[in-house]
């Protein structure tokens, strides 16, 4: 029988809550299609930062790698200096596993709500392929002055040939083998940054005459906001870099229904590759069993799509829909009309396709 190792961080917050419920649904889809997952749990996060100050540690990393995919549940504490665990936990995973593309379906379930008036599943499925590794999330640049009314703070934005090119191809060949519409549209700022987007346009018209088949187009990234708002079924896939990516990825989450449903993924095609709800530690509901576990249990899907377990994923995938059509009176935690626990058992149910 097939197995996975699959390393397990629940994080802060709900993420354990979360997780909880994803775990529960793995498992279940695993034994009706016949493979094994191998879960181990890692404990980094907050509370454990607070308790040991030990962030991640590199034998956690050297771990990792020893994996075929990580689960990851949610960083962020209250109590703990923003930054710390961001830098220090995810941003460092997906760097050090050169985790370099994020990916980001933005898709509307039928029955869930979205803020944008006469538009439904129909035009609301994109991807987004935001740059993971590079730009400004690279962390260099400088003060001068600091602490003087004289001061500068330099932020540099990072972008090699190697990063970009590998990130627009993957764009590419992604947008291929989805076949929705073959459109693949670059969203940088070619207006104003002369030099990291010029880089981007250029590599982006190169690959593209490798890619006849694909369609391609270009907005700027303020326009592409418009756009995800008044036309959103103009997008079939997006590329664009690490900052642009993140904001436009929040946009996106929220047109699909928000924060309850929108999952990721961090992928090294070469390495090992980490799934992971979008949203965030929610403390203020944490331990209530009120969150959405859906956005965690897409990750899982994601990451059996991933892992080449197709028939897994679309289980899980019908089963969303179906729920999120049928049961669900609302995505938002607390106004589900189920708990968390009750939501991971209602997709349970109905992995089985009988409805
Ligand atoms: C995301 C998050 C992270 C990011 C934060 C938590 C560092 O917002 O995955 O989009 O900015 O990439
Ligand atoms: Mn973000």
């Amino acid at each position: 029988m097939k197995s996975y190792q699959i390393a397990v961080i629940p994080g802060d917050g709900t993420g354990p809550e979360v997780i909880r419920e994803g775990l529960k649904v793995l498992s279940a889809v695993s034994r009706l299609e016949g493979f094994s997952l191998e879960f181990e749990t890692y404990p980094y996060g907050g509370e454990h930062y607070l308790r040991t100050k030990e962030v991640l540690p590199n034998s956690a990393l050297k771990e990792f790698q020893k994996k075929d995919v990580i689960y990851l549940g949610a960083i962020g504490h209250p109590e703990v200096k923003p930054g710390i665990l961001e830098r220090g936990i995810l941003l460092k995973i997906r760097f050090d596993l050169d985790q370099y593309i994020n990916l980001r379906p933005v898709k509307l379930y039928p029955g869930v709500w979205t803020p944008l008036k006469d538009k439904g599943p129909e035009e609301i499925d994109f991807v987004v392929v935001r740059e993971n590794t590079e730009g400004l999330y690279v962390g260099k640049g400088r003060f001068k002055n600091k602490g003087t009314k004289k001061e500068i703070a330099i932020q540099e934005s990072i972008n090699s040939y190697k990063g970009v090119e590998r990130c627009v191809r993957f764009a590419f060949a992604y947008t291929r083998k989805r076949n929705k519409e073959k459109k693949l549209t670059l969203c940088g700022k070619t207006n104003v940054l002369n030099y990291a987007h010029d880089l981007w346009q250029r590599v982006f018209n190169k690959v593209a005459k490798e890619y006849p088949d694909v369609t391609t187009d270009y907005a700027h990234v303020d326009a592409t906001c418009m756009w995800m708002v008044k036309n959103p079924e103009w997008f079939d896939v997006v590329v664009t870099d690490n900052m642009f990516g993140d904001i436009i990825t929040d946009l996106g989450a929220m047109i699909q229904g928000g924060m309850g449903i929108a999952a990721g993924g961090n992928l090294n095609p070469q390495g090992v590759s980490m799934f992971e709800p979008i949203g965030g530690s929610a403390p203020k509901y944490t331990g209530k069993n009120v969150i959405n576990p859906l956005a965690a249990i897409s990750a899982g899907q994601m990451m059996l799509e991933y892992l080449g377990e197709t028939k897994a994923a679309n289980r899980i995938e019908n089963a969303i829909q179906f729920i999120t059509q049928n049961k669900l009176k609302s995505l938002a935690a607390g106004k589900m009309g189920y708990s968390t626990t009750e939501v991971g058992d209602l997709v349970v149910k109905h992995l089985d396709g009988v409805r």
